[in-house]
């Protein structure tokens, strides 16, 4: 019985090895080269003019091609916040951002920001409010966080503004709010709203 069934199992796979041998004969896929298009912009402060294949992130330009690794990779799919740069001092993923997009932007990244020796006080204040735990998701949560307190001094209102004409206030819902876009998986998010709020000079 059991020689039988395995004989069986034997004819089946020769049977499907002839089908497949069976199969008509295509020809190999034909790769092409990337597209290659040129784009200049400066990055804090420094002018830049790269060659680049079109279908490169901003981020992966950064990251892979200027060895600027501040910005960080989460999940690559504008769901985490992880790589928030300023572009002409407005936040956006860098990861949803194609480098060809920018001809003649402003880009700021965290590196751009402040520096060890001269930190900007958003940076200051993540530290002096433990902030961050990994520091994985930090450099795209303060970016992100000094773009929001421009918002709110522009008066842009958010989801959870009630009053859209007086003086926008630096609330503690407002500033979730406007920075739930930046996930944290440490979970530090009380700590990174006390910091905001303190640059803001108020207290949540
Ligand atoms: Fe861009 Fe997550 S890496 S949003
Ligand atoms: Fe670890 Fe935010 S500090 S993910």
């Amino acid at each position: 019985m059991i020689v039988s069934t395995a004989a069986a199992i034997t004819s089946i796979a020769i049977a499907k090895v002839t089908s497949l041998e069976a199969l008509p004969y295509s020809a190999p896929i034909e790769y092409s080269p990337p597209v290659l298009k040129g784009v200049s912009f400066t990055i804090n402060g420094k002018a830049h003019t790269l060659e680049m294949d079109t279908r490169t992130t901003l981020l992966d330009t950064l990251r892979e091609h200027l060895n600027m690794t501040g910005t960080k990779k989460g999940c690559d799919h504008g769901q985490c916040g992880a790589c928030t740069v300023l572009v002409n001092g407005r936040r956006i993923n860098s990861c949803l951002s194609l480098a060809l997009q920018h001809e003649g932007d402003t880009i700021t990244t965290i590196e751009g920001l402040g520096t060890p020796e001269k930190l900007h006080p958003m940076q200051a204040a993540f530290i002096e409010h433990d902030g961050y735990q990994c520091g994985y998701c930090t450099p795209g949560q303060i970016c992100s966080a000094v773009a929001v307190l421009e918002e709110i001094k522009a008066g842009i209102p958010s989801h959870v503004t009630t009053n859209i004409t007086g003086q926008m206030q630096v609330t503690n819902m407002e500033l979730r709010e406007r920075m739930s876009g930046n996930i944290c998986r440490c979970g530090a998010y009380s700590n990174i709203a006390e910091a905001i709020a303190e640059v803001a000079g108020q207290s949540t």
